[in-house]
């Protein structure tokens, strides 16, 4: 297997990072794009005639066009927003508000991150629909037969998560559509988690819309992608309003550009769209399955590892990618972390932004290892030592 390490410059030999279920590291060729920005370019786009402007504009659309063949879309079915939240925020806001009134049903589940439940419960308060929770099965799965039972006529929109970021389990993304197209609901899909290591085909999948982070797939902050089948976007009124938006503006009203322009208002992160680009093509050089075999293989090894190590409790023993969260018995996982953070070992702790999985789980907080690409068996084996050294410190203070 090659060393992606030396790709990561962020990376040293005493340093174990195992925490990219929150942001992956940066490769140099994404680091290399966003410095050609502003060493070449440093200019506004779609509004210069002249050749700086002209190319950067170009850069920026072909990224477009590159986001769109990634996940199997069309061009103009791509928005770019901040990120997973700011797209599934304008998409409450701009599709939810619309659509939904007193007695409409939105289904969600105890699995989603807060970015892909508050949107949704707060238009739930402002217009009267109703959240319904999935019941997840006894490992904590959300399974068809369960979602089958929560559909019903009055849903109107079906909003899952395509792996969850503290069980790391995997949703039926095509039945659940199928299920809820039949009773005349529309999917939104996050795949915020998804999306570094699971192939993305959203018109095989047939969601209706779809987010992801740039920063958690090689990518840069500050930039993600919204996607909406071209009818549903053209129905959504903007949420920003200003610059580079609008065709005509007189007095008392203004005519919006065609989708997806309407909804970027402003000047958007520039260098963070030319970093997105060399992002995807790292992906697409290494390979989407690929890198999905190697964090599975890595997180049942640290899985392996730990249920050996007396005095550790996990949480997701079949989990479907790189995730892997426990706790160590009676330590509160905020002082386990230290313990971890002084032998340089960088994983995360806390109730992950999905709080309602603790409740499920019956804790308020639990450590998380996350793995990518760039790691590797000596990343585990370096992990479980740490932890051994961790339940034999914690256990001479008597915890
Ligand atoms: C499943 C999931 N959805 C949404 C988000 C939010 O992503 P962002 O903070 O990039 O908007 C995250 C981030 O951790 C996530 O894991």
């Amino acid at each position: 297997m090659k060393d992606y390490k030396c790709d990561f410059p962020q990376l040293n030999d005493d340093y174990v990072y195992i925490d990219s279920a929150a942001t992956t590291l940066t490769p140099t060729t994404v680091i290399d794009a966003i410095n050609d920005y502003y060493r070449n370019y440093s200019v506004n786009i779609h509004r210069g005639m002249y050749k700086q402007s002209y190319e950067a504009t170009e850069i920026y659309e072909n990224t477009r066009r590159k986001a769109a063949a990634f996940i199997g879309a069309k061009t103009e079915e791509i928005v770019y927003t901040r990120g997973t939240t700011s797209a599934l925020n304008l998409l409450a806001q701009r599709y939810g508000n619309r659509i939904l009134k007193k007695g409409d049903d939105i289904v969600v589940s105890e699995l989603a991150h807060h970015s892909s439940l508050l949107p949704w419960q707060h238009i739930a308060a402002e217009t009267g629909a109703n959240l319904r929770y999935v019941p997840l099965d006894s490992e904590g799965r959300l399974i068809v037969d369960n979602i089958k039972k929560t559909l019903s006529d009055k849903t109107k929109i079906v909003a899952l998560t395509h792996v969850s970021n503290v069980m790391g389990y995997l949703a039926p993304v095509k039945e659940v559509t199928e299920l809820a197209h039949a009773v005349g609901a529309k999917v939104v899909l996050d795949c915020a988690q998804a999306v570094s290591h699971v192939p993305i085909d959203v018109k095989q999948l047939n969601v209706d819309f779809m987010a992801f982070s740039a920063h958690k797939m090689l990518g840069p902050t500050g930039i993600g992608i919204l996607y909406g089948k071209h009818n549903l976007l053209e129905s959504m009124e903007p949420l920003e309003y200003g610059g580079d938006m609008v065709d005509f503006v007189e007095k008392d009203h203004a005519v919006w550009k065609d989708v997806p322009q309407r909804f970027e208002a402003g000047t958007m992160p520039i260098a963070s769209v030319f970093g997105l680009a060399k992002a995807i093509d790292y992906l697409e050089a290494v390979g989407l399955d690929h890198i999905h075999d190697h964090i599975v293989k890595l997180a049942k090894m640290t899985i392996d590892g730990l249920q050996s190590i007396e005095d550790v409790t996990i949480y997701n023993e079949h989990s479907d990618s790189g995730i892997v969260t426990f706790n160590l018995k009676n330590v509160p996982s905020h002082d386990a972390l230290s313990f971890y953070a002084e032998e340089n070992v960088a994983l995360r702790a806390g109730h992950h932004c999905a709080m309602l999985v603790g409740k499920k789980l019956g804790v308020n907080s639990t450590l998380r290892a996350s793995f990518y690409i760039y790691n590797d068996e000596k990343d585990v084996h370096r992990f479980l030592d740490v932890t051994k050294q961790a339940v034999d410190y914690f256990r001479t203070l008597g915890f």
